[in-house]
């Protein structure tokens, strides 16, 4: 279908991040990268009847990206803040995530965020958890890293006492990446994706439109038994 907006036949550049499973990773088999997001995007430009070029990068790259207009689209796992819609804009929400803690399966010291006073905890450098260590936990040791899989693989080594990150990434890691890792109590801080932009781009509307027909056809769903599914 695809319905007849601006942005018809025209090519966006969509900047996404290198490694945040299941939301946007690289198929080193087949050199192209794959994921929720990837497919969501892609599903999206085909409803809206635009073309698009993924280009992948560090998730602060996505973040600056939008600030400078130098991408069109971002989509990267990116939480919705007020902070961030001062400078960028957002689609409509896509997924609900938060935070959650790993740790090492045979740690029983740290059961929830109460037990992080004194600890090496560890997470990415410009993110909703970074900010979420800072404000909440300045009692812990906050380690920050350029990409996650760095602060799980210190986790994994004993170099962290813990990990916070997004929940659906935590969980997606400990249960198919990781060795020897769990995770600790419940989800923290309520959070939800948007797919971003630079500011006062005219393809928002476009691409909620959109966004909503694959909600309501049942393509969003597909997409999310694929990547989320049992
Ligand atoms: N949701 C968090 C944020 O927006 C982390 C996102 C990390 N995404 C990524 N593709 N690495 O700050």
């Amino acid at each position: 279908s695809g319905d007849s907006g601006d942005s018809e036949g025209e090519t966006y550049t969509v900047a996404t991040d290198n490694n945040f499973v299941p939301f946007e990773f690289m198929n080193e088999e087949t050199g192209e990268m794959e994921g929720f997001d990837i497919d969501l995007i892609k599903a999206i430009a085909d409803e809206a009847g635009f073309n698009i070029e993924i280009e992948s990068m560090k998730f602060d790259g996505v973040v600056a990206g939008m600030q400078s207009g130098r991408y069109d689209i971002g989509i990267a796992g990116m939480t919705i803040t007020e902070e961030r819609k001062e400078t960028i804009d957002f689609s409509d929400p896509y997924y609900d995530a938060g935070l959650m803690l790993a740790v090492s399966a045979d740690n029983d010291e740290i059961q929830s965020e109460d037990d992080l006073a004194g600890k090496k905890v560890g997470t990415r450098s410009g993110t909703t958890s970074e900010t979420y260590i800072t404000e909440n936990h300045p009692d812990a040791e906050l380690v920050t890293f350029p990409g996650i899989v760095e602060a799980y693989m210190d986790l994994e080594s004993g170099r962290l006492d813990a990990v916070m990150y997004d929940v659906p990434n935590v969980q997606y890691y400990v249960a198919n990446d990781a060795e020897g890792l769990k995770t600790a109590g419940d989800i923290l801080q309520g959070e939800q994706y948007g797919i971003a932009f630079p500011k006062d781009s005219e393809l928002v509307e476009d691409v909620n439109e959109a966004l909503q027909t694959l909600i309501d056809n049942g393509t969003y769903d597909d997409i999310y038994e694929e990547w989320f599914g049992e």
